[in-house]
């Protein structure tokens, strides 16, 4: 059955003016996330930014990026990592990063799968409070100073927020459709996510 909740975001094109927000901030500090996102690229060169945490004091606390020609990067109060993921075949993909401030431990998965993890990514740091959730651009100050060079192109659906690490079978379940798990950072809903510069929302449910 479709809900409200059913939806995704489309982004035509390369711009510093269109971007999706989440209107919740983060309340108190974190010490784990696992973000989880369907999401369905355009034309390359590389994927742009599907999503970025800017803090008070550190515009690159969470950065989803593959920036032009460079692999895809998760960034961690500025501390970059590479991901094994390959999502430019055109299709929707599911993907999941999780954190750990404990020996900075990280893992990236792709359509359920664990594609690879590591250490000392930010080990020992904890995420900001009172910062600012950008969906599609990379954020060089809170909430803007934008590059279209580093923008996302294409379709996202789902993005969630979780403040702890999500276990191997819910990300698998999440990514098969086999679970409805809600955020407890934010959760995809059409009244949390505010959009802007002409990002449009259409119904789209990714376990249809
Ligand atoms: C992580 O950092 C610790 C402390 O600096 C070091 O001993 C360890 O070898 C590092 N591990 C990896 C896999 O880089």
């Amino acid at each position: 059955m479709k809900t409200p909740d059913d939806f995704l975001i489309s982004f035509p094109m390369r711009t510093n003016y269109m971007y999706g927000r989440v209107k919740k901030t983060l309340m108190q500090e974190i010490f784990a996330f696992t973000l989880c996102l369907w999401i369905k690229p355009g034309m390359g060169p590389g994927l742009g930014t599907p999503f970025s945490y800017s803090a008070p004091g550190q515009s690159n606390e969470i950065v989803l990026i593959e920036w032009g020609n460079n692999p895809i990067e998760l960034l961690i109060d500025d501390q970059s990592v590479t991901l094994p993921l390959s999502l430019t075949d055109g299709k929707w993909h599911h993907v999941c990063v999780a954190w750990s401030t404990r020996d900075g431990h990280w893992e990236a998965y792709q359509d359920g799968v664990q594609r690879g993890s590591g250490v000392n990514l930010s080990s020992w740091h904890s995420i900001k409070p009172g910062g600012v959730f950008i969906l599609g651009q990379e954020q060089d100050t809170l909430g803007g100073r934008f590059d279209a060079t580093q923008s996302f192109m294409g379709e996202m659906s789902e993005v969630q927020l979780w403040s702890h690490v999500l276990s191997f079978s819910d990300i698998h379940s999440l990514a098969s459709c086999g679970s409805h798990l809600q955020g407890d950072v934010f959760a995809w809903t059409e009244a949390e996510v505010e959009l802007h510069g002409g990002v449009t929302r259409h119904p789209y449910d990714p376990c249809h």
